[in-house]
């Protein structure tokens, strides 16, 4: 069987499988749920120097697009530190997610959650509600003061939680890298509205919330695989991701780990266990002996924008139809290079076609394809 167990920096998890930050994880009891599924770790909801009040409601759901504002924990310090005490971790990693307003109350924290047994702090620079702190996450020298101070004040790893906001910053990059961190988890919610109601011209949401959910996992994706090909960090995949192929793709651009969150709305804990055998059965069907192999593979095959060679190409039609019903692929071709003739169904005008890949993405039915030899119009442009 293929070993699951990861290095994620300077922690060892028995499986990349994580919990987020996030009411799921609100005290204790909830934790447990989550490491009695099997998770690798499991991270606690934000926890501040005083108990938030949860807006109410707080979740805006819309189909998959999921937006939120909750900010952080609802527990007082008092309460972690009472309710921890009744929890078993056993082989699961506990990592608490913390954030405070200033570099004192941060480094306050840390402390407090390393008494609490925290096996790795996970530093909260921003939170896409509300409009405290900005400047934790985009100032390069205030970060790096604030994690140099946690690092200060613990002994266990530190890792940061990176918003989107900043992750494609190199200097802020570099700051957090230079302070000593060596894993980022990424990324945190999207700043999002879920939409406006234009009747009444009010906004489905009272304010700003964070959007997450499976819409965001090509950010997700694009986030860990840019870290992963210019930064050392270790990283702990986030965003969007609701199975063990989600996981695996996180995965093969460079994870070395993954964190489930708003997945958790729909499946709960029965999504780790899942999880955990799925990747199981997956890695030992395809022939891995471990599933740290599995991290960055499909890197390699990523080209950058300037290297991809200018190919003329068309699309080219691979089997007749004459689904009129469903159109997609003439109503979506802005070159007007597709027609629907009666009697004989839809061709392909391979002098107008640009070969833009939009038709070929859309069919339904796998009727198209791109290739073929460059129509007349092309070799004369070429
Ligand atoms: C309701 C809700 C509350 C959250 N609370 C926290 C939090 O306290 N701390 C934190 O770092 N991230 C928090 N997050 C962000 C998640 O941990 C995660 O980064 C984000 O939702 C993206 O992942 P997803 O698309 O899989 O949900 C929260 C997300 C949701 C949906
Ligand atoms: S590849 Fe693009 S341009 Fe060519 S037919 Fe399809 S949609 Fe039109
Ligand atoms: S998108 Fe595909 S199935 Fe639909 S009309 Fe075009 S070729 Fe036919």
């Amino acid at each position: 069987m293929a070993d699951l167990s990861v290095k994620l920096g300077d922690l060892e998890l028995k499986n990349p499988v994580m919990v987020a930050a996030g009411p799921w994880t609100r005290d204790p009891a909830s934790i447990q749920r989550y490491v009695d599924a099997g998770a690798g770790a499991v991270i606690t909801e934000s926890i501040t120097m005083d108990a938030n009040q949860a807006s109410r409601p707080y979740l805006y759901r819309n189909g998959e697009q999921i937006f939120n504002t909750k900010l952080h924990s609802t527990l007082y310090l008092e309460q972690w530190e009472e309710l921890a005490a009744g929890m078993d971790m056993r082989d699961c990693k506990l990592i608490c997610s913390i954030w405070g307003s200033t570099v004192t109350e941060v480094r306050y924290l840390s402390n407090y959650v390393q008494r609490l047994g925290a096996d790795a702090v996970e530093l909260s620079l921003y939170a896409p509600i509300g409009s405290r702190n900005q400047s934790m996450c985009t100032s390069a020298e205030h970060i790096a003061d604030v994690i140099r101070e946690t690092m200060d004040a613990v002994d266990i790893p530190v890792m940061v939680k990176l918003p989107y906001e900043v992750s494609f910053f190199p200097e802020v990059l570099q700051a957090i890298y230079d302070a000593g961190v060596k894993t980022v988890s990424s990324i945190d919610a999207l700043r999002g509205i879920s939409g406006v109601d234009i009747e009444t011209a009010t906004p489905n949401m009272p304010t700003y919330g964070g959007y997450s959910g499976t819409p965001i996992r090509p950010v997700a994706l694009a986030t860990t695989a840019m870290l992963r090909q210019y930064t050392p960090f270790y990283i702990c995949g986030c965003g969007g991701i609701q199975n063990a192929e989600n996981a695996i793709e996180q995965m093969m651009l460079g994870a070395s780990a993954f964190q489930f969150a708003s997945a958790l709305f729909s499946r709960g804990e029965r999504l780790i266990r899942d999880t955990v055998n799925d990747l199981q059965n997956w890695l030992d069907q395809h022939g891995y002996r471990s599933v740290e192999e599995i991290i960055g593979l499909a890197l390699p095959r990523m080209t950058a924008f300037e290297a991809i060679p200018i190919r003329p190409i068309y699309a080219v039609a691979e089997k007749e139809c004459d689904r009129k019903d469903c159109d997609l692929c003439r109503q979506g071709c802005i070159y007007q290079a597709i027609e629907y003739v009666k009697g004989k169904g839809y061709r392909i005008l391979e002098d107008r076609c640009e070969g833009c890949g939009h038709c070929m993405s859309v069919c339904p039915e796998n009727k198209i394809r791109l290739g073929g030899i460059p129509p007349v119009s092309y070799r004369k442009r070429n």
